[in-house]
């Protein structure tokens, strides 16, 4: 049995994914053993509602330090589903190849700090892009820079809103994601 630590900043949409895909047996093997937040969140509750342990652990220069002390001995793999803060060049050592992130882009294109959220979809909106998507990464020290583990695209139109663009994105991330894990779990 894998055991994941989710981490997340917000309503937790993809935590709730990979919990269902755990419970169909997309992702095999698995559970999440602990979520932590660096900030009230939907995605806490989530956690609450699934009976899984979860912590608040406020963002900030510490955060990584206090993460590591209550991360469970037997994780095997730590999963930023909608995480903001960045973690320590440190900590992304320590972890290296264990720690994955969704983001809401096809990168390089719309990476690094500053692009999250809605900034990503009004930047691709204005440069008036034809296709975006999502992208499943490994987490490195450079922001959005590590090795793309899986990445699929959907097709702007010219009315698309960006908020109609986020929506498009969020379900090819709950599409990738079961997908990432899963890949990255058959290789720990
Ligand atoms: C996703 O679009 C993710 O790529 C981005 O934040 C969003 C999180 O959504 N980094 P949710 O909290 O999983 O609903």
């Amino acid at each position: 049995m894998k055991n994941l630590v989710v981490l997340v900043s917000g309503s937790g949409s993809n935590l709730q994914r990979i919990l269902d895909t755990i419970q169909s047996g997309e992702i095999k093997d698995a559970q999440v053993s602990l979520v932590v937040a660096d900030r009230e969140c939907y995605g806490l509750e989530r956690a609450n509602n699934a009976g899984i342990e979860h912590k608040l652990i406020k963002r900030g220069k510490d955060f990584c330090n206090q993460l590591e002390e209550i991360l469970p001995e037997n994780t095997d793999l730590i999963v930023l589903a909608g995480f903001l803060s960045v973690m320590t060049e440190d900590f992304c050592n320590h972890w290296a190849g264990k720690i994955v992130n969704i983001h809401p882009s096809l990168l390089p294109k719309y990476g690094g700090k500053g692009m999250w959220g809605m900034h990503v979809h009004n930047a691709v909106k204005n440069a008036g892009e034809t296709t975006t998507g999502a992208t499943v990464h490994f987490v490195t020290p450079g922001v959005d820079e590590g090795e793309v583990i899986l990445q699929q695209e959907t097709a702007i139109h010219a009315d698309d809103t960006p908020e109609a663009i986020a929506e498009k994105v969020h379900q090819i991330e709950y599409q990738i994601f079961p997908k990432a894990i899963q890949k990255v779990l058959e290789k720990i």
